[in-house]
């Protein structure tokens, strides 16, 4: 199988396992223990969140581990709303295009006594920054705009965001989930950052929200106080382990890797915009270097999987979650495109494993299924 669906998931690299064997098997002492055993779990614990944190340019005591960048999300804004609440604040702004669990969890919140501003994008899918200027006001306790974007990899200008929000005093969150080892972060411009190792070739069921000490949240999970009282439960090690391995390894690799990456992602855009009524959807230049999102118009996103998979190839209409429901993206339509058109969208997002060589075949597969696809359908024909 040529695996071109990296933003849905990646294979855990072999270095990742390997840190991580330990403390699934001799090493499985509950950071919490008092015991040998526990103070063994608790220091490769304590030595990734140090390792993470200067990575983030953050404080050891500025890692929350939880279960996976959605926790992370909900845990940053429905946190934060909590507390903003006790202070007289009400009102949260994220962009259109966020992943769903960042607007779901606005969406809950704005059911439940919150006022939510829902930001428009262009045509590429950038914030709008006299839009976020403008919807600022004195009951504003948060401004969350995700780092890059998981379908169309289009890179949000997080520094101008963060001068904004600093300007009007609004902490800012990002979820740099697709971001952290593609693009440098801006990680300073921050007050939380929420990220997932299964993205970066870590495990599934790890991930973390990186946030200030000044900012005060409160915790969604009750129970051991595990997590500075932030996030109870008992810490998943091998996983913190592995995850705190990835992203050291992610980062080193990542000048050649996104270079390496970028070339193969241009080969495909430039030859599958060959193919006719097709387009680009996201930045041409500003966007992730594994990320090409298309667009063919009179045919379907998942008829496009279906036939690229009878053909060996692994790719993705959209985001992972949102996949099977086959309803037009949210994204898509965010830029303005039409329900018919934003139907017939393919993403595919390269990783450390492919090779030129995986390129050349989808580049040679990808017109001969639009074709044949097309070749069916009752609109391309007439
Ligand atoms: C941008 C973005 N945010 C959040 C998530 C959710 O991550 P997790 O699978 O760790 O919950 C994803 C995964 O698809 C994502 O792409």
């Amino acid at each position: 199988m040529i695996y071109l669906d990296n933003a849905a998931t990646t294979q855990v690299r072999r270095e990742v396992i390997e840190a991580m064997l330990p403390f699934l098997d001799k090493k499985y002492g509950n950071a919490s223990s008092l015991h040998s055993m526990g103070q063994e779990a608790r220091a490769a614990l304590e030595r990734s969140r140090e390792s993470i944190a200067k990575m983030l340019k953050a404080e050891p005591n500025e890692i929350i581990f939880c279960s996976c960048a959605t926790e992370a999300n909900n845990l940053a804004l429905k946190g934060l709303a909590l507390e903003a609440k006790k202070q007289g604040k009400n009102h949260l702004i994220v962009s259109k295009i966020e992943h769903h669990c960042v607007l779901h969890a606005a969406q809950w919140l704005g059911e439940n006594g919150f006022e939510v501003t829902y930001l428009p994008v262009d045509e590429y899918g950038f914030v709008d920054l006299a839009e976020l200027e403008r919807a600022i006001n004195e009951k504003t306790f948060l401004v969350s705009i995700m780092y890059a974007n998981n379908e169309i990899g289009t890179i949000e200008p997080i520094r101008e965001i963060a001068k904004i929000c600093q300007e009007n005093s609004v902490p800012l969150h990002s979820d740099a989930v697709q971001a952290f080892g593609k693009i440098p972060l801006y990680a300073k411009g921050t007050d939380m950052l929420s990220l997932s190792a299964h993205k970066i070739y870590g495990p599934k069921g790890v991930g973390l929200l990186m946030k200030r000490k000044e900012l005060r949240i409160q915790p969604l999970l009750h129970g051991g106080g595990h997590e500075f009282d932030l996030r109870s439960g008992t810490e998943n090690v091998a996983g913190i382990v592995g995850f705190a391995k990835a992203m050291e390894l992610a980062l080193k690799e990542m000048p050649r890797e996104s270079k390496r990456q970028a070339k193969m992602r241009d080969k495909l855009i430039k030859h599958a915009l060959q193919i006719p009524e097709s387009r680009l959807n996201g930045h041409p230049k500003k966007r992730l270097p594994n990320n090409a999102n298309f667009s063919f118009r009179y045919v379907e996103g998942e008829s496009i999987v279906m036939k690229l998979n009878e053909h060996g190839i692994a790719a993705s209409t959209g985001s992972a979650c949102s996949s099977p429901k086959l309803e037009p993206s949210h994204v898509l339509l965010a830029l303005g495109m039409a329900p018919s058109e934003a139907h017939g969208s393919l993403r595919l997002t390269l990783g450390r494993y492919n090779k030129m060589k995986d390129i050349d075949y989808t580049v040679k597969v990808l017109p001969k299924v639009i074709e044949e696809l097309r070749a069916i359908s009752p609109f391309w024909n007439r």
